[in-house]
């Protein structure tokens, strides 16, 4: 997969998407990154890339010249399997179905906003749009990073086994099942017996229940936006139960 970033403090990507597994995956070539500095692209004499907003009110507003020339000169605007996203609180809210989406296109782009505001003129050259919650951070700097750090860990090879994302909270719409590794006994805690037996279906069914457990007590919300099958209508009715008992 191939990134762009289009920016005004490069620098700020710099630790972020050269540790750990994403410094890796760029080693072995499995990802690109490139971070633009798009008052490189300003023709002012001072590299300005804001101006005042027309009809007054304070602030500055990011002018579109130096960012549609940086993408420009950066991106084939026509690619097909291209998504240039612009970040922005006023954008959907991202979460880990626009991730597994994303994972899939061979190449991105992020127009991180800053300062006050950016002309509305932008907006046109972007084709998606995504905030990272309801919050407002000074700059799409921070989001772009979590956003690319959500859909490089899906990317083929990123991470080692497949399987260990497939079991991730919101991954099927579910958080995830608890987990539990040596001691078997820590500080009179212990971990459930089923755990330990071997018994591949029996695990499996556990996990599945206490996913369900967990997202029903901790996100309804996730809860009622997804469709249980047979056996997970079963096992919900059973965590109902054995909680309001
Ligand atoms: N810029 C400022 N706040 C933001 C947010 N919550 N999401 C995306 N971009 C932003």
């Amino acid at each position: 997969m191939e990134i762009k970033v289009f920016t005004i403090f490069p620098e700020m990507f710099d630790g972020p998407l050269s540790a750990s597994l994403l410094g890796k995956a760029r080693e072995k070539g499995i990802l690109e990154m490139e971070v633009i500095n798009f008052r490189d692209y300003s023709t002012d004499k001072h590299r300005a890339v804001d101006d005042t907003p027309y009809g007054g009110g304070a602030g500055m507003v990011l002018q579109p010249f130096p960012v549609v020339a940086a993408l420009r000169a950066n991106l084939d605007l026509n690619e097909e399997d291209l998504e240039v996203i612009l970040v922005t609180p006023q954008g959907a809210v991202f979460d880990q179905k626009a991730a597994i989406e994303l994972s899939k296109k061979k190449k991105l782009a992020f127009i991180c906003g800053h300062y006050e505001g950016f002309d509305e003129r932008i907006r046109k050259f972007a084709t998606k749009e995504y905030s990272i919650g309801d919050y407002v951070l000074t700059g799409g700097e921070l989001p772009a990073m979590v956003m690319i750090d959500t859909i490089c860990r899906l990317v083929p090879g990123v991470i080692k086994e497949q399987a260990s994302f497939e079991d991730d909270s919101f991954y099927n719409g579910l958080l995830e099942y608890p987990q539990y590794t040596r001691p078997r006994d820590f500080e009179g805690m212990e971990v459930p017996e089923v755990l330990l037996n071997g018994h591949h279906e029996q695990i499996r069914i556990w996990r599945k229940k206490e996913s369900l457990r967990r997202t029903w007590q901790r996100r309804p919300d996730l809860l009622a936006k997804y469709e249980l099958d047979k056996e997970e209508e079963k096992l919900l009715a059973e965590v109902k139960a054995e909680e309001l008992r």
